[in-house]
């Protein structure tokens, strides 16, 4: 038998109810169903609201879904969250912890709450300060740490028992650029050197598409689309963008007509055009030009990024 799915959800449902007097039902999830394989970074995107951290704290045993089934590396998570709980963590990018705790003393509570004892915990959580570059802040407060440290140490809180399934709800919300690449370069190491299976949200396009092996994107408790960054910007035809500075303006009107041309206007002296797929298309464009005599005096192409496919899901 081979092994059973990091996480396997079908039809997952989840409503929050609030208010009073007067009830509010708010739906979170309305049906999610996907699968994740093992050893590989899997990212949800999503706007604000879209449902990302319910779903993460479904599959971390926090919160109980009202319909559908989530298992966790073979594990029902209303079942059995003692067996998924042995062998999964996760780690917020809003983590808080007891403000005059240091570093090392957080580590070891929650080593010790993960049932790590003796010297295999003192072991671990000097291993864990070493791996985060954690250990020149080890005796400092936590309220005098910064943001970036203390998303780091949110990180390795979560690697205490050594999960098989690691949950990062937003690792890097609220960091300067150059402290989220490190964060990011510690989390692709995570899986690359340990094997560990990552399951991130995030709403940052560039995250999904640098880290995940796979995407899926959620708006409003519903996965709009799945797949990796390249097949997403494939499938979803946003398409290349070729801009052109030619010697004859009017000569755009002719690249209109090729094949795999979807769009083309002239801007500004700049002649735009959209094409299915630059790579495919642009030796055509070149040639046909060249063979009409008209010289071209600049030429640039730009992809389009996980951005463009995700304003184009979302309207
Ligand atoms: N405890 C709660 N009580 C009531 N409504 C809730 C609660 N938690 C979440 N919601 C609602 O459920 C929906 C999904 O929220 P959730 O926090 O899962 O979204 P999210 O994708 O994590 O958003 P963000 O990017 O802002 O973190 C939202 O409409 C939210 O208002
Ligand atoms: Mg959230």
């Amino acid at each position: 038998m081979g092994l059973s799915p990091a996480v396997e959800i079908h039809d997952l449902e989840k409503s929050f109810r609030s208010g009073w007097p007067r009830r509010r039902v708010q739906p979170a999830l309305r049906g999610v169903t996907f699968s994740v394989p093992r050893g590989v970074i899997f990212a949800i995107l999503g706007p604000n609201g879209a449902g990302k951290t319910t779903l993460l704290s479904i599959l971390a045993t926090l919160l109980l879904p009202d319909r559908g089934s989530a298992r966790v590396l073979g594990h029902d998570v209303v079942r059995e969250p003692h067996r998924v709980r042995e062998r999964v963590n996760m780690s917020s990018g809003n983590a808080n912890f007891l403000w005059s705790l240091t570093p090392r003393e957080i580590l070891d509570i929650f080593a010790r709450l993960a049932g790590v004892t003796g010297r295999v915990r003192r072991v671990r959580v000097e291993a864990l300060l070493d791996l985060l570059e954690l250990r020149g802040h080890a005796e400092v407060p936590y309220s005098e740490l910064s943001t970036g440290l203390k998303q780091r140490l949110a990180l390795a809180k979560a690697l205490v028992n050594e999960p098989e399934l690691l949950i990062l709800d937003e690792p890097t919300v609220g960091l300067d650029p150059d402290v989220s690449v490190r964060i990011r370069a510690q989390i692709a190491a995570l899986r690359r050197e340990r094997g560990t299976t990552i399951l991130l949200s995030t709403h940052y396009m560039r995250e999904a598409e640098e880290l995940a092996d796979e995407i899926v994107f959620l708006r409003d408790g519903r996965i709009l689309a799945r797949g990796d960054a390249d097949s997403l910007k494939r499938r979803i035809k946003v398409g290349d963008a070729v801009s052109l500075v030619l010697a004859d303006p009017a000569a755009w009107e002719r690249l209109r007509a090729l094949p795999g041309v979807l769009a083309c206007a002239s801007r500004d002296g700049r002649v735009e055009c959209v094409v299915d797929d630059a790579r495919k298309r642009l030796p055509d464009l070149l040639r046909h030009l060249h063979e009409a005599g008209v010289e071209v005096h600049d030429l640039r192409v730009t992809e389009p990024d996980l951005e463009a496919v995700f304003l184009e899901l979302a309207r």
